[in-house]
């Protein structure tokens, strides 16, 4: 009686089991996922610097603080001395001034979060794509809009391999850069070092 009672049980629980974990293991897959390819994310930076005020209306050029994006791998985020050429002076009494030339005295780095990233097994880089004239809102969005930053579009491999298979769909400027354009590259080594 007793032993027929178990097989009964683990006939019926065995399947459940095993959807609940393929379940568990699905969601926490694609939350991962979507985590890793976060469209949408925009965190809260340490101090309130506003893109739209810097690129937008004052019109400061992208490459003045990105000082990497023609010659590098990294675009770079700028340290703060980049900030105080103007803020010695500028608004140096608010708050967020006030904070930025704490940072800048006490020689402490300004602990910016990072938004777009690929993982370590993959190869990017900004200049080869830069130097092409392919715009940075190709891929980061209209940021000269942006109060804060936000990540606009995928990071994945199928969003990179849809521009270098079809760049006229893809890039916005397409018409004006095409001249000189290659194909991007789909062979696994050029992105897989
Ligand atoms: C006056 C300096 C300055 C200028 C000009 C500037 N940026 Fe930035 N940028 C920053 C700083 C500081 C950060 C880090 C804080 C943040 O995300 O807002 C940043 C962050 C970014 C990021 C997100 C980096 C990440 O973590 O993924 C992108 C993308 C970006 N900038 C693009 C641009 C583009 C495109 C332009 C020109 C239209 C531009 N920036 C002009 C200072 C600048
Ligand atoms: C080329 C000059 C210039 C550079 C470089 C610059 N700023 Fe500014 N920034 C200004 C000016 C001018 C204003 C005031 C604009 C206004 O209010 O109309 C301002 C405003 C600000 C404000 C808003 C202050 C307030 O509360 O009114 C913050 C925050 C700020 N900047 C942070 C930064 C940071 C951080 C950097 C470096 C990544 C930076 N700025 C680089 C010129 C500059
Ligand atoms: C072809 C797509 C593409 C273009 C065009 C592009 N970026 Fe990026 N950007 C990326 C990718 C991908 C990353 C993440 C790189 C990584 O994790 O190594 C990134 C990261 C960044 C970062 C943060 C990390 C770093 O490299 O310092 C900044 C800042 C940035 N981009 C600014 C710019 C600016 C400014 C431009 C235009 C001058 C630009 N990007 C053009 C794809 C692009
Ligand atoms: C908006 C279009 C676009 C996007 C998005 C894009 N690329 Fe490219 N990429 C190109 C074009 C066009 C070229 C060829 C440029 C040339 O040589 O004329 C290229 C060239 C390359 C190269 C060859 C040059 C080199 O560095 O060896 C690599 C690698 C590369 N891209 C990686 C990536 C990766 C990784 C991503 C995604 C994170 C990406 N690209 C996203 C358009 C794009
Ligand atoms: C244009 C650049 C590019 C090329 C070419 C490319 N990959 Fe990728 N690959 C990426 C990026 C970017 C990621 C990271 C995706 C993410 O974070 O979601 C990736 C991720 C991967 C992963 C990890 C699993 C995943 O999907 O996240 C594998 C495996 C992989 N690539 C295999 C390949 C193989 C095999 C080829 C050749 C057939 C190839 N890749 C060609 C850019 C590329």
């Amino acid at each position: 009686m007793k032993k027929h009672l178990l097989d009964y049980n683990l006939k019926v629980r065995l399947p459940i089991i095993v959807f609940t974990a393929l379940l568990a293991f699905t969601v926490t897959y694609y939350a991962s996922y979507a985590e890793r390819n976060g469209i949408g994310y925009s965190p809260e930076q340490p101090i309130k610097y506003s893109h739209k005020l810097h690129a937008g209306d004052m019109r400061i050029d992208c490459k003045y603080c990105h000082i990497g994006v023609e010659k590098s791998r990294v675009a770079s985020v700028p340290s703060a001395d980049i900030c105080m050429n103007c803020h010695t002076v500028a608004r140096a009494d608010r708050p967020e001034i006030v904070k930025l030339i704490k940072y800048y005295n006490e020689g402490k780095p300004i602990e910016w979060k990072r938004i777009h990233r690929v993982p370590d097994f993959v190869y990017f880089n900004h200049s080869v794509h830069v130097n092409k004239n392919i715009d940075c809102v190709n891929c980061h969005g209209d940021v000269k809009q942006m109060e804060q930053v936000a990540q606009v579009n995928s990071f994945t491999m199928g969003a990179c391999l849809t521009c270098h298979r079809n760049p006229e769909q893809k890039i916005f400027n397409y018409e004006q850069v095409k001249g000189n354009l290659k194909k991007g590259p789909e062979n696994c080594a050029a992105c897989h070092r």
